[in-house]
């Protein structure tokens, strides 16, 4: 892989992914490179819900009544316009679930780590495929009424919402830190 294209990788916010998204092949061609990650003891703790088409609104009508009933009047309306069109705002979006599995050899945490490792794959394989893409948790990466109706089972949680189209436009840069600042050698 060119090193440019990961020191030029950028996001690109998902009001700005427009038509079209990937197809089915090229969804799993995401979700190949998702799977293609370091995974200690290979325990392959994490999977994948696709949204595509209707499934992005009938997932927004049902988060917005999950809003109503937490927010119980205590919101403007368009609130709930925003809670509709959350996943509408790309033409695909890819919740990836981390699916920890019990193991006395690799902690949780490694393996929350292993589905953040697939969340990034996907953005790369998203760009390498000539798509920008976004990663969004925002409140319903972490309500446990939105966790049920995604059917989580106990143990998982989202990892994150892949938010995946075509950008019109090539993102800004944005300020970075230099390497020496974050970085230094251990010495003895
Ligand atoms: C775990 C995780 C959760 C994130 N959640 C959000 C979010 O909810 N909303 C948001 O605007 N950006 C979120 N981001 C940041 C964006 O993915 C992205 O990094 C940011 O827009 C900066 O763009 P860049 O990746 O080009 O530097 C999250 C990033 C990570 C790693």
């Amino acid at each position: 892989m060119p090193l440019q294209f990961l020191l030029k990788r950028r996001s690109v916010v998902a009001s700005q992914l427009q038509e079209p998204g990937p197809d089915k092949t090229q969804i799993k061609e995401l979700i190949r490179a998702a799977i293609r990650v370091p995974d200690h003891k290979a325990l392959t703790p994490w999977r994948f819900l696709v949204f595509t088409d209707d499934a992005r609104a009938q997932f927004g009508e049902a988060t917005a009544n999950i809003y109503k009933n937490v927010h119980k009047g205590e919101f403007l309306p368009r609130h709930l316009v925003v809670e509709r069109n959350r996943f509408l705002r790309a033409p695909v979006v890819i919740a990836v679930i981390s699916n920890p599995v019990e193991s006395e050899k690799v902690p949780t945490s490694e393996q929350l780590l292993s589905a953040g490792a697939s969340c990034q794959n996907i953005l790369h394989a998203a760009r390498a495929l000539g798509f920008s893409g976004q990663w969004i948790t925002e409140w319903i990466a972490y309500d446990p009424q939105v966790a049920a109706l995604l059917r989580l089972k106990k143990a998982e949680s989202v990892a994150g919402f892949l938010y995946i189209g075509t950008s019109a436009n090539e993102p800004k840069e944005r300020p970075r830190v230099e390497p020496e600042d974050m970085m230094s050698y251990w010495k003895s």
